[in-house]
This record gives structure tokens, sequence and C-alpha cells, in this order.
């Protein structure tokens, strides 16, 4: 449990009993037998990765997925011993630290697979690396049609050793879909054109959260689920094949309620004006904290158990809701910017529609300077 900091009221609670009551039902889906890669990248998708690993280590996550080898150093550093993969990207000038804080880099093309070969080599030394195939998503990976090419290369290898070998759904809400089920045939030939060659990676992975809720077809040896531990589902249509917990709160408190009479223009722009004598109460929060200014005019938040709408634009450090509506409304109140509040909610969902975006970003912007307090209720 972190102290709550004093001062500044906008902050995140991070709910690790539903963090982990989340990682129990992956589990439960995929069974003893595959192993769970969490994806905790862009700081556990804005929960705090430190912390968000640590609990999952402690409930039985097999090992963590990282975007940078920044990522992976900042999990080390806090205590976590089990496999790091490093998914976006490999650049070998970060050799050295792979080595010292071991941690799995990915190869994704002949250029990363050549490089870290030699540099690996040149040291005398092995290491294991995970294999990322393109089977649809377009961006870093082999191409899968290529892999007679890339195979070939594969075979002349001596210091790399290949431990893994993944790839990425990109339809992730629809994986009941034509080019989901291309990917996984694509994927699986590949799988078993590397065995026919004698390459055998112990550990083969696809499934996203989408897939891990839906497609078991896709699990192979591991699943490797992000946004599901955060509570939150790929798409709507999941909600009835599996429970979750939304793990993110965020918060702040009135720091000034005034009431203007009508015509009174709020915020820069004057986009909003008043059309009656109006309560307005400004949040110290902004999209410096990550609180998207696509939200101004669109957006609401939650006070006393309702939702008041955010008025005129949202500024870098603070905003205004118009809370004419609801009665007794005091300076200092809470507001819920994400989250629960009494029979009220705000999901990451229903805020990223506001902003024309999706769960993930919503997330991962809100700033560093919004302190995440983490509890296990
Ligand atoms: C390579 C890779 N695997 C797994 C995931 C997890 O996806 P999701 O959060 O949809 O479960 C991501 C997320 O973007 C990813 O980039």
């Amino acid at each position: 449990m972190t102290t709550i900091p004093t001062g500044r009221p906008t902050l995140c609670t991070i709910d690790l009993a539903a963090l982990r009551w989340n990682l129990r039902q992956v589990r439960a889906k995929v069974g003893a037998q595959v192993k769970i890669l969490s994806m905790v990248k862009a700081n556990g998708y804005g929960h705090g990765a430190p912390a968000v690993a640590r609990v999952l280590a402690e409930e039985g996550s097999d090992g963590f997925g990282v975007a940078t080898l920044e990522e992976g150093v900042e999990l080390r550093q806090a205590g976590i011993g089990k496999p790091i993969l490093v998914v976006a990207g490999t650049y070998v000038e970060q050799l050295d630290q792979f080595f010292e804080n071991n941690l799995t880099p990915v190869v994704h093309d002949l250029e990363s697979l050549r490089r870290l070969e030699n540099a690996v080599q040149a040291r005398g030394a092995t290491m294991n690396v995970h294999l990322k195939i393109d089977t649809g998503m377009g961006r870093i990976g082999f191409l899968a049609a290529e892999i007679d090419f890339w195979l070939a290369e594969l075979k002349k290898l001596r210091a790399l050793q290949i431990d893994g070998m993944f790839s990425h759904f990109s339809t992730a809400e629809n994986v009941a879909g034509d080019f989901t089920r291309a990917q996984l045939v694509t994927f699986s030939n590949q799988v078993q054109r590397l065995r026919a060659e004698g390459i055998a990676p112990p550990l083969v992975h696809l499934a996203n959260s989408a897939a891990t809720i839906t497609l078991p077809a896709a699990y192979f040896d591991m699943v490797r689920p992000g946004i599901m531990l955060y509570g939150i589902y790929p798409s709507a249509a999941m909600a009835n094949q599996i429970e979750l917990k939304p793990v993110l709160s965020w918060q702040t408190r009135i720091v000034q309620l005034k009431k203007v009479p009508a015509g009174t223009s709020i915020s820069y722009g004057q986009t909003f004006v008043t059309e009656r004598e109006s309560l307005i109460a400004t949040l110290p929060v902004g999209y410096a904290d990550g609180y998207s200014r696509l939200l101004s005019n669109r957006g609401a938040a939650l006070v006393r158990g309702k939702r008041a709408p955010v008025a005129g634009r949202v500024c870098m450090d603070l905003t205004m809701l118009d809370v004419t509506a609801i009665a007794n409304v005091q300076q200092g109140d809470e507001v819920v910017l994400l989250g629960r509040q009494g029979a009220a909610e705000i999901s990451a969902d229903e805020m990223a529609g506001w902003a024309n975006t999706i769960s993930y970003e919503v997330l991962t912007s809100i700033a560093a300077r919004v302190p995440r307090i983490h509890h296990n209720s």
C-alpha cells in the first residue's frame, strides 16, 4: 500500500485485488499447462509496472512482456526475476544491458538477426531470442511469405538460440473473423515448417487478450494477455464470456466552485457559454495529466454519484465541470474521472469513445505526474 500523497488530489488508485482476480480468470481459461506472459509494457498499461508485475508474479504469471529495454530494466530493478521479453524492437547497441539484466530480445528481420548474432558471437556467448513472424500485422516481423529465405539464415545461427516464436493478431475485436483465422493458419504452418526443418522453439505464442478469451486454438505454449489483466474487455461482445474487474480508477477533487450568471464564458475560446445561472466546478486535472483535450464539451465526470458534463475546453492543468444540476456540491468534493462513484460509473471504453480512441490509449496516456496509489482492497 502506497501512502496517499498530500496536496494536489488528482491521482489514480490501482486495485491490486482486481488485478489478481483478472489473472486468475486468465489461468482458469487457459489451464495449468499453458504459460502466461503478462503484458506490462507502457508502465503496465499505465497502472505502474513494478507493482503490477510483483502482484502478477505472486499470482503465477510465468513471465512479462515489455516494449523497451528500459521497461525491462525497471522490472529487474524492482526485483522481478521471471523471464522478460522485450517485444517492440531490438537495438544491438543495448546488448550489454540485455545481458546484464537477463532480458530476452526479439529478432524480427534479417538485419536484427545478423547484427545480434555477430555481436553475441563476438563475445563468445550465447543468447536466447524469440522470433517474431508477421502474419498480417504489417509491422515488425519476418514476413511469413518469405520463409524460404529467412529459414536458411536461422539454420546458420550459432550464438542465438531460438527459445520462442510468435506473431500478433491485427483484429483483436473480431477473433472469429476470416482475417484472424487466416493469421492463425499462417502461423501454424510456419511453426510446422520450422519444426520440420529441425527448429522447435519451446515457447510458441500468439494469443492476445481477445484470443485468450475466445480462441483456444491460438494458445500454443503461452498466451500474452494485456488489456484483460487490467479489467477491460477487448470488445464489449466478450463481456459474457469472462468476468473481469477494472483495476484503475482516476479521481480528483473540486479545487474551486463558483456561481456565475447566464452568459458567462468558460475556458479558452469561449466554446461554452452558460445559458442560466450556473455552478461551475474547477478540477485540478488537464491534458498534461492525460485528460484528453478531446473531452472538451464532450466528456463527463462523477460528482456526488451523478454525471457532470465538461464545460468548455480542457486546459493543460485544469478542467471545468457544469455541476448546476447536482445538489449540495461543495468545494473539495471527490470527482471520479474514471471508475465508480456510488452506482455511477465511467469506464475507460466510455472515455475512449468521447476522445475518439481506444481504452488502451486512455490508460497509457495518464501522465507520470499523476500518482498511482496501489492498494489491495
Ligand atoms: C506483441 C503483443 N502481444 C500482446 C499484446 C497484448 O494485447 P492485448 O492488450 O490486446 O491483450 C500486445 C499489445 O499491444 C502486443 O503488442
